[in-house]
C-alpha cells in the first residue's frame, strides 16, 4: 500500500516510520509517497528531505475557510493515490470535508492511553494529574478529537524520579515503535472492526 504522512513539528515519529520503511522493516508498505506539513518551518520537513522523501508544505491561508483548506489538501494529495494517511504529530483536527473526501484510511498517534488526556500536551496533562501509568495510542481518525477506534496502545509506567521531560521522552520512545506496528497492521489488513473494538489479527507479533 502507498502511504502519506502528515506532520506539524519535529517529525520524530515520521522519521521512525520512514527509517523502518527504508530499511525494509515496514511490512505492507510499498511506498511513502509524501510527507505533508501544515507548518512551513516544521523541522520534520528537512528530516524527510534528508531521507529522500517527497515533501509538501501546505499551510492554511488566513482568508481560507477550514472547508476550503481541506478541499485544497484533498486536491493536493489526490494524485498520489495513497491508501493510508498517517498523522504523526499533525496538530489540526480534520473535519468532515476532508474525512468525507478521502477514501483511504487515516490513523493518528497520540501520546496518552486514550480516552484519557485528549488534545495537546497529553504527556504533561498525565504527569500533572499524577497517573502511575500513561503511554501512547494509535487510533483510526474520525471527526471527534482523538476519539476514533483504538488500534494499539502501549503503556509506559511513571517512575518516582521521573520529571515531565523524562516521562515524555520515554513515551516518545514507545511511540516510535508503536506507530510503525500500527502502519503495518493497517497496510496488511490484519484487523477487523467490531463496533468500536479493533481486533488485531496475529496479536503475537505485537
Ligand atoms: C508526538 O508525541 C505525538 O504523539 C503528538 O505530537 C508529538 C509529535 O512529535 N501528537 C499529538 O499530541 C496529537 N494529538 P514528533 O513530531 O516528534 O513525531
Amino acid at each position: 500500500m502507498k502511504i502519506g504522512i502528515f506532520i506539524s513539528g519535529t517529525g520524530t515519529n515520521m522519521v521512525a516510520v520512514c527509517r523502518n520503511f527504508l530499511e525494509k522493516r515496514l511490512e505492507g508498505v510499498d511506498e511513502i509517497s509524501f510527507v505533508l506539513s501544515d507548518k512551513r518551518n516544521a523541522p520534520g520537513l528537512q528530516k524527510a528531505e534528508a531521507l529522500g522523501i517527497k515533501t509538501i508544505v501546505l499551510p492554511k491561508r488566513k482568508e481560507q475557510t477550514r472547508e476550503d483548506y481541506e478541499a485544497e489538501m484533498l486536491k493536493t494529495i489526490e494524485p498520489y493515490n495513497v491508501g493510508l494517511l498517517v498523522l504523526a504529530g499533525f496538530m489540526k483536527v480534520l473535519g468532515e470535508r476532508f474525512l468525507g473526501g478521502f477514501h483511504g484510511k487515516i490513523i493518528n498517534i497520540h501520546p496518552s492511553l486514550l480516552p484519557s488526556f485528549t488534545g495537546v500536551n497529553a504527556q504533561s496533562q498525565a504527569f500533572e494529574y499524577g497517573v502511575k501509568v500513561s503511554g501512547c495510542t494509535v487510533h483510526f481518525v474520525d471527526s471527534t478529537l482523538d476519539g476514533g477506534p483504538i488500534i494499539i496502545q502501549q503503556p509506559v509506567f511513571r517512575k518516582n524520579d521521573d520529571t515531565d521531560e523524562t516521562f515524555r521522552a520515554r513515551i516518545l520512545e514507545q511511540e516510535h515503535i508503536l506507530l510503525s506496528k500500527a502502519v503495518s497492521i493497517v497496510c496488511k489488513g490484519e484487523y477487523k472492526i467490531h463496533g468500536r473494538y479493533v481486533v488485531v489479527l496475529n496479536q503475537e507479533e505485537l
